[in-house]
């Protein structure tokens, strides 16, 4: 009950306030937003077949995906891109070895509304990846859905990413390989900290042939290792979309 308190506490959290917050309590805000917004709908689960991914607001464009593929779920992806140094000297690049994110069902909020989808990324980034899913929890108790947390995105021991569905209930699971990369929108002035919008095309797996990372978040890693451990680990959000 203390819970469902807090709960309803966060829910009179406003839009401007909420700028205000810290991190975590920003996070609590807007996706008490969001449900507000939603009038306590389902939140996962819903058809998103209809809606349309941004591929327009790169300067140079995403290959569209194949005309056969239907759109089967959009998921808000949060987590952290890892890099590698060599050396901790500035004449050191970090070179990317992987990343881990969790994927939250976001096909409902999508049908809703694809401008507050478009929110969350940047809102998810700055909160620890703890309360998120805290959070999910909690929304998906007080929304009726079973659960909020799609999947898990991580690479595999020969370096390529996987994206599994199967942690809930699902059938779908793709390992992938990267078909474009284009640079994140030049929306703000820290814009080059977020990682490359991507097209992964399927190399093995069940349901999923395309897999698309959108409005991203954070994640690069700074230009040079200079005063750096050798792995280093770099907060990110993006929107993740899947096609089969
Ligand atoms: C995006 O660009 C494609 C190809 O140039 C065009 O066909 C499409 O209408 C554009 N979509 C939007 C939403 O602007
Ligand atoms: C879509 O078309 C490609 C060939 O262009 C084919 O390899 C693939 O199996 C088709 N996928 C589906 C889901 O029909
Ligand atoms: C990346 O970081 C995550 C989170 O700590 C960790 O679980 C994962 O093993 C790391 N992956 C690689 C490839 O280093
Ligand atoms: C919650 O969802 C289940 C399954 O979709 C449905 O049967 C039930 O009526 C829902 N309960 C409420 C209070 O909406
Ligand atoms: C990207 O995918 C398209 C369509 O599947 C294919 O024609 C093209 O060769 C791929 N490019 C790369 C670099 O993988
Ligand atoms: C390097 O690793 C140590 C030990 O894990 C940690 O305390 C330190 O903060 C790290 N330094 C950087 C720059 O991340």
């Amino acid at each position: 009950m203390l819970l469902l308190q807090a709960l309803t506490v966060l829910l009179t959290v406003g839009t401007s306030a909420a700028s205000a917050l810290p991190g975590p309590l920003r996070l609590a805000a807007t996706f008490s937003r969001i449900s507000n917004e939603l009038d306590h709908m389902s939140l996962g689960n819903c058809p998103v077949s209809k809606a349309t991914i941004p591929l327009n607001d790169t300067s140079v464009y995403l290959p569209q995906p194949a005309s056969n593929l239907t759109l089967k779920y959009i998921a808000i992806g949060r987590g952290t891109q890892n890099y590698t140094c060599a050396s901790s000297s500035a004449s050191a690049i970090p070179v990317q070895i992987g990343a881990a994110a969790t994927l939250f069902d976001a096909s409902c909020l999508a049908s809703k509304s694809l401008n507050l989808l478009h929110e969350i990324p940047a809102v998810v980034g700055d909160a620890p990846i703890g309360s998120l899913a805290f959070l999910a929890e909690l929304l998906s108790h007080s929304t009726n859905t079973t659960d909020l947390i799609l999947g898990e995105h991580y690479f595999n021991a020969a370096g390529a990413p996987v994206i599994d569905f199967r942690v809930s209930g699902r059938r779908d699971w793709v390992v992938a390989s990267k078909n474009a990369s284009v640079d994140a929108p030049q929306t703000s002035s820290d814009a080059d900290q977020n990682v490359p919008w991507l097209k992964l095309n399927r190399k093995s797996g069940c349901g999923i042939q395309e897999v698309y990372r959108v409005m991203t978040y954070q994640g690069s890693a700074p230009s040079t290792c200079a005063g750096l451990n050798k792995t280093l680990e770099v907060q990110y959000a993006a929107e993740y979309w899947f096609y089969g």
